[in-house]
Protein backbone atom coordinates (compact mmCIF):
# COMPACT_ATOMS: atom_id res chain seq x y z
CA UNK A 1 0.00 0.00 0.00
CA UNK A 2 2.67 2.41 1.23
CA UNK A 3 4.72 1.70 -2.34
CA UNK A 4 1.37 2.17 -4.33
CA UNK A 5 0.98 5.81 -2.12
CA UNK A 6 4.71 6.49 -2.73
CA UNK A 7 4.73 6.00 -6.01
CA UNK A 8 1.54 8.09 -6.58
CA UNK A 9 3.06 10.36 -5.08
CA UNK A 10 6.02 10.58 -7.43
CA UNK A 11 4.12 10.57 -10.30
CA UNK A 12 2.12 13.59 -9.25
CA UNK A 13 5.02 15.53 -8.26
CA UNK A 14 6.90 15.11 -11.60
CA UNK A 15 3.83 15.60 -13.36
CA UNK A 16 3.96 19.01 -11.84
CA UNK A 17 7.01 19.77 -11.81
CA UNK A 18 8.21 18.41 -15.54
CA UNK A 19 5.25 20.70 -16.45
CA UNK A 20 6.08 24.09 -14.32
CA UNK A 21 9.98 23.41 -15.79
CA UNK A 22 10.77 22.69 -18.84
CA UNK A 23 7.77 23.78 -21.10
CA UNK A 24 8.31 27.12 -23.31
CA UNK A 25 5.47 29.30 -24.11
CA UNK A 26 6.27 30.09 -28.16
CA UNK A 27 4.88 27.57 -29.46
CA UNK A 28 2.67 26.25 -27.20
CA UNK A 29 -1.05 26.06 -28.28
CA UNK A 30 -3.56 28.38 -27.18
CA UNK A 31 -6.27 26.67 -27.35
CA UNK A 32 -5.31 23.04 -29.14
CA UNK A 33 -4.37 20.25 -26.70
CA UNK A 34 -0.62 19.19 -26.67
CA UNK A 35 0.99 17.35 -23.78
CA UNK A 36 2.01 19.14 -20.17
CA UNK A 37 5.75 18.46 -20.95
CA UNK A 38 7.24 15.55 -23.13
CA UNK A 39 6.30 13.72 -26.30
CA UNK A 40 2.50 13.11 -27.92
CA UNK A 41 1.67 11.29 -31.11
CA UNK A 42 -1.58 9.60 -31.88
CA UNK A 43 -4.80 10.15 -30.22
CA UNK A 44 -6.23 7.41 -28.50
CA UNK A 45 -9.45 6.48 -26.80
CA UNK A 46 -11.28 9.74 -27.85
CA UNK A 47 -14.68 9.22 -26.20
CA UNK A 48 -17.45 10.52 -24.19
CA UNK A 49 -17.66 9.77 -20.69
CA UNK A 50 -19.73 11.26 -17.55
CA UNK A 51 -20.44 14.14 -20.45
CA UNK A 52 -16.98 14.45 -20.57
CA UNK A 53 -14.53 14.00 -23.64
CA UNK A 54 -11.52 12.26 -23.07
CA UNK A 55 -8.81 12.07 -25.21
CA UNK A 56 -5.75 9.70 -24.74
CA UNK A 57 -2.48 9.98 -26.70
CA UNK A 58 0.42 8.58 -27.40
CA UNK A 59 3.13 9.96 -24.20
CA UNK A 60 6.60 10.02 -23.90
CA UNK A 61 7.02 11.76 -20.65
CA UNK A 62 10.78 11.31 -20.34
CA UNK A 63 11.45 13.27 -23.36
CA UNK A 64 10.03 16.08 -26.10
CA UNK A 65 12.56 15.01 -28.40
CA UNK A 66 11.40 11.49 -29.03
CA UNK A 67 8.45 9.30 -29.09
CA UNK A 68 10.72 6.90 -26.87
CA UNK A 69 8.35 4.10 -24.99
CA UNK A 70 4.75 4.94 -25.38
CA UNK A 71 2.71 5.54 -22.54
CA UNK A 72 -1.17 6.93 -22.38
CA UNK A 73 -1.45 10.07 -21.91
CA UNK A 74 -4.76 11.34 -20.68
CA UNK A 75 -7.03 14.85 -20.93
CA UNK A 76 -10.51 15.27 -20.64
CA UNK A 77 -13.06 18.28 -21.45
CA UNK A 78 -16.24 19.40 -21.18
CA UNK A 79 -15.87 21.31 -24.43
CA UNK A 80 -12.98 19.94 -26.58
CA UNK A 81 -11.19 23.05 -25.74
CA UNK A 82 -10.58 24.16 -21.72
CA UNK A 83 -8.83 20.82 -21.00
CA UNK A 84 -7.70 19.34 -17.69
CA UNK A 85 -4.34 17.60 -17.92
CA UNK A 86 -5.08 13.97 -16.08
CA UNK A 87 -2.36 11.38 -14.66
CA UNK A 88 -0.74 9.39 -17.10
CA UNK A 89 -3.15 6.27 -17.89
CA UNK A 90 -1.26 3.42 -18.79
CA UNK A 91 2.54 2.54 -18.15
CA UNK A 92 4.21 -0.12 -20.07
CA UNK A 93 4.29 -2.33 -17.33
CA UNK A 94 4.00 -5.53 -18.10
CA UNK A 95 5.45 -7.97 -20.28
CA UNK A 96 3.36 -7.66 -23.58
CA UNK A 97 3.60 -3.99 -23.20
CA UNK A 98 6.81 -3.08 -22.15
CA UNK A 99 8.14 -1.87 -25.01
CA UNK A 100 4.96 0.42 -25.42
CA UNK A 101 1.34 1.03 -24.58
CA UNK A 102 0.04 1.58 -28.44
CA UNK A 103 -2.49 2.93 -30.01
CA UNK A 104 -6.13 2.10 -29.25
CA UNK A 105 -10.00 3.14 -28.60
CA UNK A 106 -12.58 3.70 -26.09
CA UNK A 107 -16.10 1.84 -25.93
CA UNK A 108 -18.19 2.79 -22.76
CA UNK A 109 -20.76 0.94 -21.68
CA UNK A 110 -22.31 -0.03 -18.26
CA UNK A 111 -20.60 2.99 -16.60
CA UNK A 112 -17.57 1.42 -17.70
CA UNK A 113 -14.65 2.62 -19.86
CA UNK A 114 -13.12 -0.03 -21.67
CA UNK A 115 -9.92 0.74 -23.45
CA UNK A 116 -8.30 -1.39 -26.44
CA UNK A 117 -4.73 -0.81 -27.26
CA UNK A 118 -1.90 -2.74 -28.07
CA UNK A 119 1.00 -4.06 -26.27
CA UNK A 120 4.33 -3.99 -28.52
CA UNK A 121 7.63 -5.18 -27.75
CA UNK A 122 10.69 -5.50 -29.70
CA UNK A 123 13.33 -7.70 -30.19
CA UNK A 124 15.94 -5.61 -31.64
CA UNK A 125 18.09 -7.18 -34.62
CA UNK A 126 16.27 -10.32 -34.60
CA UNK A 127 13.52 -11.39 -37.34
CA UNK A 128 10.36 -10.75 -36.39
CA UNK A 129 11.73 -7.46 -34.69
CA UNK A 130 8.70 -7.03 -32.61
CA UNK A 131 5.50 -8.74 -31.34
CA UNK A 132 2.33 -6.93 -31.35
CA UNK A 133 -0.64 -8.24 -29.17
CA UNK A 134 -4.60 -6.52 -28.49
CA UNK A 135 -5.04 -5.39 -24.29
CA UNK A 136 -8.07 -4.62 -22.79
CA UNK A 137 -7.83 -1.88 -19.65
CA UNK A 138 -11.21 -0.45 -18.05
CA UNK A 139 -11.97 2.50 -16.05
CA UNK A 140 -14.78 2.98 -13.71
CA UNK A 141 -13.95 6.46 -13.13
CA UNK A 142 -12.37 7.63 -15.85
CA UNK A 143 -9.20 8.57 -14.11
CA UNK A 144 -7.47 5.44 -13.04
CA UNK A 145 -7.69 2.77 -15.33
CA UNK A 146 -6.80 -0.57 -14.92
CA UNK A 147 -5.14 -3.54 -17.08
CA UNK A 148 -7.47 -6.80 -17.30
CA UNK A 149 -5.70 -9.31 -15.75
CA UNK A 150 -6.31 -12.17 -18.62
CA UNK A 151 -4.08 -10.03 -21.18
CA UNK A 152 -3.15 -10.22 -24.48
CA UNK A 153 -6.89 -10.47 -25.11
CA UNK A 154 -6.00 -10.98 -28.95
CA UNK A 155 -2.91 -12.29 -30.33
CA UNK A 156 -2.88 -12.66 -33.87
CA UNK A 157 0.94 -14.14 -34.74
CA UNK A 158 -0.40 -16.13 -37.75
CA UNK A 159 -0.72 -12.09 -38.87
CA UNK A 160 2.70 -11.16 -38.92
CA UNK A 161 4.72 -8.60 -36.38
CA UNK A 162 2.60 -5.45 -37.49
CA UNK A 163 -1.06 -5.62 -36.52
CA UNK A 164 -2.04 -2.75 -34.07
CA UNK A 165 -4.29 0.38 -33.13
CA UNK A 166 -7.72 -1.51 -32.27
CA UNK A 167 -10.75 0.73 -32.65
CA UNK A 168 -13.66 -0.95 -31.21
CA UNK A 169 -17.67 -0.72 -31.29
CA UNK A 170 -20.78 -2.18 -30.49
CA UNK A 171 -23.49 -3.22 -33.23
CA UNK A 172 -26.57 -5.49 -31.95
CA UNK A 173 -25.03 -8.04 -29.46
CA UNK A 174 -21.31 -8.02 -31.26
CA UNK A 175 -18.46 -6.03 -30.74
CA UNK A 176 -16.43 -5.08 -33.57
CA UNK A 177 -12.41 -4.03 -33.76
CA UNK A 178 -10.78 -2.98 -36.80
CA UNK A 179 -7.02 -4.07 -36.73
CA UNK A 180 -4.13 -2.07 -38.75
CA UNK A 181 -1.56 -4.88 -40.53
CA UNK A 182 0.96 -5.23 -42.54
CA UNK A 183 1.15 -8.16 -44.67
CA UNK A 184 3.48 -10.39 -47.17
CA UNK A 185 6.33 -9.47 -44.71
CA UNK A 186 5.54 -6.12 -44.54
CA UNK A 187 4.93 -5.13 -47.95
CA UNK A 188 0.89 -4.74 -47.97
CA UNK A 189 -1.18 -2.86 -45.69
CA UNK A 190 -4.65 -3.83 -45.30
CA UNK A 191 -7.26 -3.33 -42.13
CA UNK A 192 -8.76 -6.44 -40.29
CA UNK A 193 -12.12 -6.85 -38.72
CA UNK A 194 -12.67 -9.54 -35.50
CA UNK A 195 -15.63 -10.23 -33.70
CA UNK A 196 -16.55 -10.76 -30.06
CA UNK A 197 -19.45 -11.50 -28.01
CA UNK A 198 -18.27 -10.85 -24.53
CA UNK A 199 -14.77 -8.20 -25.47
CA UNK A 200 -11.85 -10.40 -24.34
CA UNK A 201 -12.71 -13.69 -26.72
CA UNK A 202 -12.26 -12.37 -30.40
CA UNK A 203 -12.74 -14.18 -34.16
CA UNK A 204 -11.25 -12.50 -37.34
CA UNK A 205 -14.25 -11.99 -39.51
CA UNK A 206 -12.95 -10.37 -42.47
CA UNK A 207 -10.60 -8.39 -44.60
CA UNK A 208 -12.08 -4.94 -44.23
CA UNK A 209 -9.55 -3.16 -46.89
CA UNK A 210 -6.48 -4.27 -48.67
CA UNK A 211 -3.94 -2.84 -50.77
CA UNK A 212 -3.69 -3.46 -54.16
CA UNK A 213 -0.41 -3.15 -54.79
CA UNK A 214 -0.09 0.76 -54.85
CA UNK A 215 -1.50 1.87 -51.76
CA UNK A 216 1.41 1.10 -49.18
CA UNK A 217 3.08 -1.83 -47.01
CA UNK A 218 1.06 -0.59 -43.52
CA UNK A 219 -2.24 0.98 -42.89
CA UNK A 220 -2.30 2.10 -39.25
CA UNK A 221 -5.25 3.59 -36.58
CA UNK A 222 -7.90 2.41 -38.56
CA UNK A 223 -11.83 3.79 -37.88
CA UNK A 224 -14.76 2.30 -39.81
CA UNK A 225 -17.63 4.02 -38.66
CA UNK A 226 -21.26 4.63 -40.57
CA UNK A 227 -21.78 8.16 -41.63
CA UNK A 228 -25.18 9.62 -43.71
CA UNK A 229 -26.38 5.92 -45.21
CA UNK A 230 -22.70 4.94 -45.93
CA UNK A 231 -19.58 3.28 -44.11
CA UNK A 232 -16.62 5.66 -43.91
CA UNK A 233 -12.98 3.77 -43.46
CA UNK A 234 -10.59 5.99 -42.45
CA UNK A 235 -7.09 5.11 -41.95
CA UNK A 236 -3.38 5.85 -42.32
CA UNK A 237 -1.57 4.41 -45.43
CA UNK A 238 2.19 4.44 -44.87
CA UNK A 239 3.98 3.99 -47.92
CA UNK A 240 2.12 5.99 -51.04
CA UNK A 241 4.16 7.43 -53.47
CA UNK A 242 3.57 10.83 -54.25
CA UNK A 243 1.43 11.62 -57.33
CA UNK A 244 0.96 14.80 -58.18
CA UNK A 245 -0.18 17.37 -55.59
CA UNK A 246 -1.14 13.91 -54.00
CA UNK A 247 0.57 11.94 -50.76
CA UNK A 248 3.17 14.71 -50.45
CA UNK A 249 3.41 13.86 -46.65
CA UNK A 250 5.75 11.08 -45.57
CA UNK A 251 2.30 9.57 -44.35
CA UNK A 252 -1.15 9.76 -45.29
CA UNK A 253 -4.30 9.69 -43.77
CA UNK A 254 -7.48 9.26 -45.98
CA UNK A 255 -10.39 7.28 -46.43
CA UNK A 256 -12.56 5.31 -48.49
CA UNK A 257 -16.56 5.11 -48.83
CA UNK A 258 -18.55 2.10 -49.21
CA UNK A 259 -21.40 -0.57 -48.63
CA UNK A 260 -20.64 -2.53 -45.49
CA UNK A 261 -23.28 -6.03 -44.50
CA UNK A 262 -22.86 -6.72 -40.93
CA UNK A 263 -23.78 -10.61 -42.38
CA UNK A 264 -21.30 -11.08 -44.37
CA UNK A 265 -18.79 -8.48 -43.07
CA UNK A 266 -17.98 -7.12 -46.31
CA UNK A 267 -17.32 -3.85 -47.29
CA UNK A 268 -17.72 -2.94 -50.62
CA UNK A 269 -15.83 0.46 -51.52
CA UNK A 270 -18.13 3.07 -53.59
CA UNK A 271 -14.87 5.25 -53.94
CA UNK A 272 -10.78 5.35 -54.22
CA UNK A 273 -9.36 6.14 -51.33
CA UNK A 274 -9.33 10.29 -50.84
CA UNK A 275 -6.95 12.09 -48.52
CA UNK A 276 -9.08 13.93 -45.50
CA UNK A 277 -6.44 17.06 -45.39
CA UNK A 278 -3.88 18.29 -47.85
CA UNK A 279 -1.28 20.22 -45.47
CA UNK A 280 1.30 18.70 -43.99
CA UNK A 281 1.02 18.02 -40.50
CA UNK A 282 -2.24 15.22 -39.92
CA UNK A 283 -1.41 11.69 -39.46
CA UNK A 284 -3.86 9.46 -36.91
CA UNK A 285 -7.00 10.18 -37.05
CA UNK A 286 -10.10 8.51 -34.54
CA UNK A 287 -13.71 9.61 -34.02
CA UNK A 288 -16.08 9.56 -31.67
CA UNK A 289 -19.74 10.08 -31.57
CA UNK A 290 -20.53 13.07 -29.23
CA UNK A 291 -23.97 13.48 -27.47
CA UNK A 292 -25.48 14.50 -30.16
CA UNK A 293 -24.66 12.32 -32.49
CA UNK A 294 -22.04 14.26 -34.39
CA UNK A 295 -18.98 12.09 -35.89
CA UNK A 296 -15.86 14.09 -34.49
CA UNK A 297 -12.65 13.57 -35.50
CA UNK A 298 -9.04 14.24 -34.33
CA UNK A 299 -5.88 13.79 -35.84
CA UNK A 300 -2.34 14.15 -34.32
CA UNK A 301 -1.33 17.87 -35.75
CA UNK A 302 2.04 16.83 -36.79
CA UNK A 303 4.11 14.18 -39.09
CA UNK A 304 6.68 11.78 -38.44
CA UNK A 305 10.56 12.59 -38.73
CA UNK A 306 9.61 16.88 -38.84
CA UNK A 307 11.99 17.43 -35.75
CA UNK A 308 10.09 20.67 -35.60
CA UNK A 309 11.71 22.88 -33.56
CA UNK A 310 8.93 22.63 -30.53
CA UNK A 311 10.87 19.24 -29.46
CA UNK A 312 13.53 22.29 -27.81
CA UNK A 313 11.47 24.09 -26.14
CA UNK A 314 10.07 21.24 -24.06
CA UNK A 315 6.85 19.45 -25.27
CA UNK A 316 6.28 18.18 -28.72
CA UNK A 317 3.37 17.63 -31.08
CA UNK A 318 -0.45 18.84 -30.29
CA UNK A 319 -4.04 17.53 -31.96
CA UNK A 320 -5.95 18.98 -34.37
CA UNK A 321 -8.85 21.24 -33.76
CA UNK A 322 -11.81 18.41 -33.59
CA UNK A 323 -14.26 18.51 -36.49
CA UNK A 324 -17.54 17.10 -37.43
CA UNK A 325 -17.48 14.98 -40.45
CA UNK A 326 -20.31 15.01 -42.61
CA UNK A 327 -20.79 12.90 -45.97
CA UNK A 328 -21.98 14.62 -49.10
CA UNK A 329 -24.10 13.10 -51.83
CA UNK A 330 -20.90 12.02 -54.11
CA UNK A 331 -19.35 10.61 -51.44
CA UNK A 332 -16.87 12.64 -49.89
CA UNK A 333 -16.17 13.79 -46.45
CA UNK A 334 -16.48 17.50 -44.89
CA UNK A 335 -14.83 18.94 -41.94
CA UNK A 336 -16.40 21.61 -39.77
CA UNK A 337 -14.56 22.96 -36.53
CA UNK A 338 -17.01 21.71 -33.89
CA UNK A 339 -19.48 24.51 -32.50
CA UNK A 340 -17.77 24.75 -29.14
CA UNK A 341 -15.32 26.86 -30.50
CA UNK A 342 -17.45 29.77 -30.05
CA UNK A 343 -16.80 28.96 -26.51
CA UNK A 344 -12.99 30.50 -27.47
CA UNK A 345 -13.97 33.29 -29.96
CA UNK A 346 -12.68 36.82 -28.18
CA UNK A 347 -13.14 39.80 -29.91
CA UNK A 348 -12.82 41.13 -33.36
CA UNK A 349 -9.87 42.54 -34.14
CA UNK A 350 -11.16 43.14 -37.85
CA UNK A 351 -14.24 43.32 -39.97
CA UNK A 352 -15.32 44.51 -43.05
CA UNK A 353 -14.14 44.86 -46.12
CA UNK A 354 -10.15 44.39 -46.99
CA UNK A 355 -8.41 45.60 -49.52
CA UNK A 356 -4.55 44.91 -50.99
CA UNK A 357 -2.14 44.61 -48.57
CA UNK A 358 -4.40 45.17 -45.42
CA UNK A 359 -2.79 44.30 -42.38
CA UNK A 360 -4.15 43.04 -39.50
CA UNK A 361 -1.63 42.62 -35.93
CA UNK A 362 -2.87 39.21 -33.88
CA UNK A 363 -3.03 39.23 -30.40
CA UNK A 364 -1.35 36.39 -28.40
CA UNK A 365 -0.65 34.34 -32.21
CA UNK A 366 -4.14 33.18 -32.25
CA UNK A 367 -7.01 33.81 -34.37
CA UNK A 368 -10.01 32.94 -36.40
CA UNK A 369 -10.24 34.63 -39.51
CA UNK A 370 -13.32 34.02 -42.01
CA UNK A 371 -12.22 35.58 -45.63
CA UNK A 372 -15.20 36.16 -48.22
CA UNK A 373 -14.13 37.13 -51.93
CA UNK A 374 -15.11 36.85 -55.74
CA UNK A 375 -15.37 33.20 -56.82
CA UNK A 376 -13.93 34.57 -59.72
CA UNK A 377 -10.49 36.48 -59.34
CA UNK A 378 -7.10 35.37 -57.72
CA UNK A 379 -7.02 35.51 -53.82
CA UNK A 380 -4.26 35.46 -51.57
CA UNK A 381 -3.73 35.86 -47.78
CA UNK A 382 -0.62 36.19 -45.68
CA UNK A 383 0.20 34.58 -42.45
CA UNK A 384 3.31 36.56 -41.20
CA UNK A 385 6.05 36.94 -38.30
CA UNK A 386 9.37 38.60 -38.18
CA UNK A 387 11.09 35.57 -39.77
CA UNK A 388 8.52 33.62 -41.81
CA UNK A 389 5.50 33.99 -44.08
CA UNK A 390 2.60 31.66 -45.03
CA UNK A 391 0.95 31.86 -47.86
CA UNK A 392 -2.60 30.60 -48.69
CA UNK A 393 -3.73 31.47 -52.06
CA UNK A 394 -6.33 30.35 -54.49
CA UNK A 395 -5.84 30.47 -58.22
CA UNK A 396 -9.40 30.37 -60.35
CA UNK A 397 -8.07 29.52 -63.37
CA UNK A 398 -6.64 26.71 -62.40
CA UNK A 399 -8.94 26.18 -59.71
CA UNK A 400 -6.73 25.17 -57.10
CA UNK A 401 -6.25 26.46 -53.69
CA UNK A 402 -2.39 26.42 -52.56
CA UNK A 403 -0.82 26.82 -49.04
CA UNK A 404 2.98 27.67 -49.22
CA UNK A 405 4.74 28.02 -45.84
CA UNK A 406 8.32 28.02 -47.58
CA UNK A 407 11.43 26.60 -46.68
CA UNK A 408 11.62 23.32 -47.84
CA UNK A 409 8.82 20.89 -49.43
CA UNK A 410 6.46 24.40 -48.44
CA UNK A 411 3.88 23.72 -50.95
CA UNK A 412 0.50 21.90 -50.46
CA UNK A 413 -2.42 22.47 -53.06
CA UNK A 414 -5.15 20.80 -54.07
CA UNK A 415 -8.56 21.12 -56.16
CA UNK A 416 -11.16 23.44 -55.56
CA UNK A 417 -13.56 25.49 -56.35
CA UNK A 418 -16.29 27.68 -54.84
CA UNK A 419 -19.40 27.34 -55.41
CA UNK A 420 -21.03 30.75 -55.14
CA UNK A 421 -18.34 32.96 -53.41
CA UNK A 422 -14.64 31.87 -52.11
CA UNK A 423 -15.18 31.31 -48.08
CA UNK A 424 -12.18 30.38 -45.95
CA UNK A 425 -12.31 29.62 -42.17
CA UNK A 426 -8.67 29.79 -40.88
CA UNK A 427 -7.56 28.86 -37.68
CA UNK A 428 -4.23 30.48 -36.49
CA UNK A 429 -2.39 29.18 -33.34
CA UNK A 430 0.87 29.50 -31.43
CA UNK A 431 2.39 27.09 -34.09
CA UNK A 432 -0.19 25.93 -36.70
CA UNK A 433 -2.41 27.27 -39.24
CA UNK A 434 -5.72 24.97 -39.90
CA UNK A 435 -7.53 26.21 -43.29
CA UNK A 436 -11.70 25.68 -44.12
CA UNK A 437 -12.39 25.71 -47.55
CA UNK A 438 -15.87 26.25 -48.26
CA UNK A 439 -18.00 24.14 -46.54
CA UNK A 440 -14.93 22.19 -45.50
CA UNK A 441 -14.38 19.69 -48.41
CA UNK A 442 -11.19 20.77 -48.09
CA UNK A 443 -8.88 21.61 -45.27
CA UNK A 444 -5.26 22.30 -44.52
CA UNK A 445 -3.41 21.52 -41.32
CA UNK A 446 0.05 22.65 -41.28
CA UNK A 447 2.41 23.47 -38.31
CA UNK A 448 4.58 26.98 -39.04
CA UNK A 449 7.00 28.25 -36.08
CA UNK A 450 6.78 31.94 -36.25
CA UNK A 451 9.62 34.71 -34.94
CA UNK A 452 7.60 37.02 -32.20
CA UNK A 453 3.61 38.03 -33.01
CA UNK A 454 2.27 37.47 -36.30
CA UNK A 455 -0.10 39.30 -38.26
CA UNK A 456 -1.72 38.56 -41.42
CA UNK A 457 -1.72 40.39 -44.61
CA UNK A 458 -4.03 41.05 -47.48
CA UNK A 459 -2.27 39.80 -50.76
CA UNK A 460 -0.74 42.61 -53.66
CA UNK A 461 -3.48 41.74 -55.92
CA UNK A 462 -6.42 40.74 -53.81
CA UNK A 463 -9.43 41.95 -51.96
CA UNK A 464 -11.87 40.68 -49.73
CA UNK A 465 -15.86 41.40 -50.24
CA UNK A 466 -15.51 40.29 -45.89
CA UNK A 467 -12.80 40.20 -44.04
CA UNK A 468 -13.43 38.90 -40.12
CA UNK A 469 -10.77 38.26 -37.53
CA UNK A 470 -11.74 37.41 -34.50
CA UNK A 471 -8.92 36.48 -30.97
CA UNK A 472 -9.50 33.15 -29.68
CA UNK A 473 -9.16 33.00 -26.18
CA UNK A 474 -6.25 30.54 -24.57
CA UNK A 475 -7.73 27.51 -22.87
CA UNK A 476 -5.55 25.35 -22.19
CA UNK A 477 -2.57 26.11 -19.99
CA UNK A 478 0.15 27.94 -21.38
CA UNK A 479 3.72 28.09 -19.84
CA UNK A 480 4.80 31.01 -18.41
CA UNK A 481 7.42 32.22 -20.11
C1 LIG B 1 13.26 18.64 -18.27
O1 LIG B 1 14.52 19.13 -17.90
C2 LIG B 1 15.27 18.23 -17.10
C3 LIG B 1 16.52 18.95 -16.63
O2 LIG B 1 17.02 19.71 -17.66
C4 LIG B 1 15.55 16.97 -17.93
O3 LIG B 1 16.26 16.03 -17.15
C5 LIG B 1 14.24 16.34 -18.37
O4 LIG B 1 14.50 15.26 -19.22
C6 LIG B 1 13.39 17.36 -19.10
N1 LIG B 1 12.09 16.80 -19.33
C7 LIG B 1 11.50 16.81 -20.51
C8 LIG B 1 10.16 16.20 -20.55
O5 LIG B 1 12.00 17.28 -21.51
C1 LIG C 1 -23.48 -4.64 -19.48
O1 LIG C 1 -24.60 -5.09 -18.75
C2 LIG C 1 -25.44 -5.98 -19.47
C3 LIG C 1 -26.65 -6.30 -18.58
O2 LIG C 1 -26.22 -6.78 -17.35
C4 LIG C 1 -24.67 -7.22 -19.87
O3 LIG C 1 -25.49 -8.07 -20.64
C5 LIG C 1 -23.43 -6.82 -20.67
O4 LIG C 1 -22.65 -7.96 -20.95
C6 LIG C 1 -22.60 -5.81 -19.90
N1 LIG C 1 -21.50 -5.37 -20.74
C7 LIG C 1 -20.22 -5.59 -20.45
C8 LIG C 1 -19.22 -5.06 -21.42
O5 LIG C 1 -19.86 -6.20 -19.46
C1 LIG D 1 10.93 -11.33 -44.59
O1 LIG D 1 12.01 -10.44 -44.77
C2 LIG D 1 13.12 -10.68 -43.93
C3 LIG D 1 14.17 -9.61 -44.16
O2 LIG D 1 13.64 -8.48 -44.73
C4 LIG D 1 13.66 -12.05 -44.21
O3 LIG D 1 14.72 -12.30 -43.32
C5 LIG D 1 12.56 -13.08 -44.01
O4 LIG D 1 13.04 -14.36 -44.38
C6 LIG D 1 11.34 -12.75 -44.85
N1 LIG D 1 10.28 -13.67 -44.51
C7 LIG D 1 9.48 -14.22 -45.41
C8 LIG D 1 8.41 -15.12 -44.88
O5 LIG D 1 9.59 -14.01 -46.60
C1 LIG E 1 12.04 31.27 -37.57
O1 LIG E 1 12.63 31.19 -36.31
C2 LIG E 1 12.39 29.96 -35.63
C3 LIG E 1 12.98 30.09 -34.25
O2 LIG E 1 14.31 30.50 -34.30
C4 LIG E 1 12.99 28.81 -36.40
O3 LIG E 1 12.70 27.58 -35.78
C5 LIG E 1 12.38 28.80 -37.79
O4 LIG E 1 12.99 27.79 -38.57
C6 LIG E 1 12.59 30.16 -38.45
N1 LIG E 1 11.93 30.18 -39.73
C7 LIG E 1 12.51 30.57 -40.83
C8 LIG E 1 11.70 30.51 -42.07
O5 LIG E 1 13.67 30.97 -40.85
C1 LIG F 1 3.90 41.63 -29.49
O1 LIG F 1 2.62 42.05 -29.11
C2 LIG F 1 2.50 42.41 -27.75
C3 LIG F 1 1.06 42.81 -27.48
O2 LIG F 1 0.18 41.90 -28.08
C4 LIG F 1 3.43 43.55 -27.42
O3 LIG F 1 3.38 43.80 -26.04
C5 LIG F 1 4.84 43.16 -27.83
O4 LIG F 1 5.69 44.28 -27.67
C6 LIG F 1 4.89 42.72 -29.27
N1 LIG F 1 6.22 42.26 -29.61
C7 LIG F 1 6.86 42.67 -30.67
C8 LIG F 1 8.23 42.09 -30.87
O5 LIG F 1 6.40 43.47 -31.46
Amino acid sequence: MLVIVTKFLLIALCFYRCSANNVSARYYPRYHLAPPYGWMNDPNGFCVFNNEFHLFYQFNPESSQDPGIAHWGHARSADLFHWEHLPIAMYPDRSFDKTGVFSGSALIENRTMYLFYTGNVNFPNQYPERVQRQALAFSKDGVHVEKYEGNPILKAENRQPHIRDPKVWKHGNTYYMVLGNSYNNHTVGRVLLYTSKDLVSWTEASILGESDGSMGYMWECPDFFELGGKFVLLFSPQGLEPRGDKYRNLYQTGYIVGNFDYESKLFTPLTEFMELDHGHDFYATQTTLDTRGNRVVVAWFDMWEQNYPDQQDGFNGQMTLPRYLYLTRDFRLLQKPVRQVSNIRGRKLYSGRAKPNNVIKLDDNSAEIRVVAARLKNFELLIESENNTVSISYDYRKGKVTLDRGGNDGVRRTNWRPSLKLYWQIFIDASSIEVFCGNGEVTFSSRFFPTGNVSIRVGDDSQADELTVFKLKRSVDVPDQ
